[in-house]
């Protein structure tokens, strides 16, 4: 989107499920991480004034009602450090009075609110955390900012080489896609991408483009920043070209799980886009509440094991590590309808098992369609 002058500016579709996302996150990474440790960590690297023009809350409130408003706070016992970073100064004024609107906060919660550029205070907030405690305390990691140009991917990475710390940061590709032809803006891609590879993206238009951008993106968070599980869900925003993606990174399959479970939520049929107008047309709301699509799942499931026999372990961790699926859907909603249309067998075990479950150790195996 172009960048609002104004203090505050009016939130969008599109601001709204990239909250929903965010909050439903934070809902089950506080109590999960509160359990064994002592102290997380929460940065939202690009705050924002804290509100919209309609009154509605903007990120940091979002992430501090996470806790305040949670069913289980008691249980989220960790002390929690809030960072907020944000450059310009009357925002900040304005995200202060805002934090102060909460009222007076619990003691094991901590707010910090610095005024300053994201790629200076970024850098100098991890080495005092650092110095104060041996090892980083878990930290999530909210990087949103207007512009590519501000997301600086090398900063991103020496923060994601810590263990234990998350990321979910936007990256507007269909805007980055139109000045890869600019010379002007070579150095910015590259600080980005973290590498030069983005220049194999001149070659292609269009959706190619794109993809190939996506792509890299998503292999350098994987590769250089170490993060082993990445997944993004894409926005489409009712601007022209400023459709964009939201990257998750984490290095652990619970936070995976818990992300994909949050994206479900905001995409109920696919999991992984939302659209500005799907909820801004009244005339497409429908009646009954969306079913997931698992057809493009059991296609996967197809292509992945062929005629080769595989146990439903290995059917639970390929959905998760490698399609937008939850495990959830495997069972009643894949396994089950093909088990029933005779595609696939059940080899073990061979006896006490009730069609159409699947307890751990089943083995199984795709027959062809006749
Ligand atoms: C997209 S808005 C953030 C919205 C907020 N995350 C939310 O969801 O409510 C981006 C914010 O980052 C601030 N900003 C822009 N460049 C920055 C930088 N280099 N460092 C820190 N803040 C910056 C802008 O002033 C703006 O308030």
């Amino acid at each position: 989107m172009a960048k609002p002058r104004s203090i505050v500016w009016p939130i969008e579709e599109h601001t709204k499920a990239k909250h929903r996302i965010l909050r439903g996150y934070l809902d089950a990474w506080l109590p999960i991480m509160s359990k064994h440790n002592t102290r997380l960590v929460y940065i939202d690297a690009f705050a924002g004034p804290g509100v919209y023009a309609g009154g509605e809350p903007g990120s940091p409130i979002i992430a501090l009602n996470a806790f305040l408003e949670h069913g289980f706070r008691d249980r989220i016992t960790a002390e929690l450090v809030y960072i907020f970073i944000e450059e310009d100064e009357k925002r900040v004024e304005r995200l202060t009075e805002e934090v102060g609107r909460l009222g007076s906060l619990p003691d094991r919660l901590k707010v910090d609110i610095r005024h300053g550029v994201y790629e200076e205070v970024f850098g100098a907030t991890l080495d005092r955390l650092k110095k104060e405690q041996k090892q980083l305390a878990p930290t999530f990691a909210f990087v949103d900012p207007f512009g590519y140009s501000q997301a600086s991917m090398k900063l991103s990475g020496r923060f994601l080489q810590f263990e234990r710390c998350e990321v979910l940061i936007y990256v507007p590709f269909r805007h980055i896609a139109r000045f890869v032809s600019k010379p002007e803006q070579e150095a910015v891609l590259t600080t980005l991408f973290g590498s030069d590879a983005w220049r194999a993206a001149k070659d292609v238009e269009g959706n190619q483009r794109l993809r190939l951008l996506h792509d890299l993106f998503q292999q350098q968070l994987t590769n250089v920043c170490d993060l082993k599980y990445v997944r993004s869900f894409e926005i489409i925003t009712r601007h022209q070209n400023s459709g964009y993606h939201l990257f998750f990174g984490t290095k652990h399959p619970l936070g995976l799980e818990k992300m994909k479970e949050a994206m479900w939520r905001t995409d109920p049929v696919e999991g992984q886009r939302f659209a500005d107008r799907t909820s801004a047309d009244p005339s497409q709301q429908t009646l009954f509440a969306p079913e997931p699509d698992t057809s493009a799942l059991r296609n996967a499931l197809i292509a992945r094991f062929g005629k080769v026999p595989f146990s439903i372990e290995e059917t639970l961790d390929f959905t998760l590590f490698e399609t937008p699926y939850l495990p959830t859907h495997v069972k009643t909603r894949t396994l089950k309808p093909l088990e029933g249309a005779g595609r696939l067998r059940v080899l073990s075990p061979t006896t006490g098992r009730r069609r159409g479950t699947y307890p751990a150790g089943t083995r199984m195996q795709f027959v062809r369609e006749r």
